[in-house]
């Protein structure tokens, strides 16, 4: 099997595995018991969130563990409106974002919250200058992912944040699909939140991380016991917060050379398929994008049918992010590319990471063109 797919999900890191695996069994102590067995499922959580930190250029008191980036995403938006009550509430996002911040979005619409959905150009790209002239007297939040999920497109946020920053708006980045993968800095980012998930850098499956800049209070999610400083309640999942901490640095530590070796990967890629199907085309930026991931448009053929018949060859890809694929509706990200519904439907996105070696690229491409002459009846 060749797994294309690391933009839904990654094997977790060998290395992280053993590291997380004491967690589960012998090691199994509640992080807020007073006895020995829980005092070390605590160091090995504090531990975790200064490796995190580190990674992001943050402080350790900024970090917060949740289930997923889906659950921080909803975290940050809901309870920054939430702080607003009984006040005018305008937030400004993208018509690109992940779904857990569009509904969450759409949710906060049917409380009396203003959102506006910023459009993307045609790469993807969200404009500055489109946030500025979106901005009211009462938006108190912008939430702009860092990297696109679809289509790997990476935005401007140190410009955007700067931009907020002098005008006193918080704001936050999704960058589930960044971290891990190009460099991420909070300050360099002036971002006030930022979200990431393990599972998407070779971590474990369940464990999110919200950075909250110090000094800006919001409410918890979820209320109970004292857990994360009170901040997200809940008996904390040691083992998926150990494999975050291990899974970040590791990450971190390889970025530059697999940065390198994943861009030539996709550039191979994406030149042998362009040579046998010339009509090919990139959906998104070819310069601002994730080293990993592309997304391609099969014009005239379906994108649902090329993903099935490439996994029967043994090749795992998208037509569209994990969480949206399965409907039969074209992908919201494509068609605010500017994309028709049949050019959104005839698209893949290819997206290698850790354990691709360059020795796939090979059969990726006669894979898909063999698919792509079977749906046309070319041969
Ligand atoms: C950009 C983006 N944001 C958020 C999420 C949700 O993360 P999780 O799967 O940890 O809930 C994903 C996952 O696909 C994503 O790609």
């Amino acid at each position: 099997m060749i797994y294309a797919d690391n933009a839904a999900t990654t094997r977790i890191s060998d290395s992280v595995f053993e590291k997380m695996l004491p967690f589960l069994r012998e090691q199994y102590g509640n992080g807020s018991s007073q006895y020995s067995l829980g005092v070390k499922a605590k160091r090995a959580i504090e531990q975790a969130r200064r490796q995190v930190a580190a990674a992001i250029g943050a402080d350790a008191s900024e970090i917060t563990f949740t289930s997923g980036g889906s659950e921080a995403n909803s975290w940050v938006i809901r309870c920054v409106a939430g702080t607003f009550q009984n006040e005018p509430m305008h937030v400004i996002t993208s018509a690109i974002e992940h779904r857990s911040v569009l509904n969450t979005c759409l949710a906060l619409e049917r409380s009396c919250v203003e959102v506006t959905y910023l459009p993307v150009n045609t790469k993807g790209l969200v404009e500055a200058a489109d946030i500025k002239t979106a901005i009211k007297p009462y938006t108190k939040l912008v939430s702009i992912m860092l990297a696109n999920n679809e289509i790997g497109t990476v935005q401007p946020i140190a410009e955007i944040g700067r931009l907020l920053k002098s005008k006193g708006i918080l704001f936050h980045t999704d960058a589930v699909q960044a971290v891990g993968h190009i460099p991420v800095d909070v300050s360099r980012l002036d971002v006030d939140f930022l979200t990431a998930s393990a599972h998407k850098f070779n971590g474990a499956k369940g464990t999110g991380i919200l950075y909250k800049r110090s000094g800006i209070d919001i409410s918890p999610l979820v209320f109970g016991g004292e857990q994360e400083r009170g901040l997200r309640a809940g008996t904390e999942n040691v083992a998926g917060i150990v494999s975050a901490g291990f899974a970040i640095e590791e990450s971190i530590g390889a970025m530059a050379d697999e940065s390198e070796r994943l861009s030539a990967m996709i550039k191979a890629t994406v030149e042998g398929i362009k040579e046998k199907i010339p009509s090919v085309r990139i959906n998104g930026d070819s310069a601002y994008r994730l080293p990993g991931t592309v997304n391609l448009g099969f014009d005239g053929v379906s994108g649902e049918s090329l993903m099935h018949l490439l996994d029967l060859k043994g090749v795992c890809v998208s037509t569209s992010s994990a969480c949206t694929s399965g409907k039969d509706e074209p992908s919201h990200v494509l068609l605010a590319l500017g994309l028709s519904e049949q050019q959104a439907k005839s698209a893949i996105r290819i997206s290698y990471g850790r354990y691709n070696t360059p020795d796939e690229v090979g059969t990726v491409i006669s894979v898909a063109y063999d698919a792509y002459s079977k749906i046309l009846g070319i041969r």
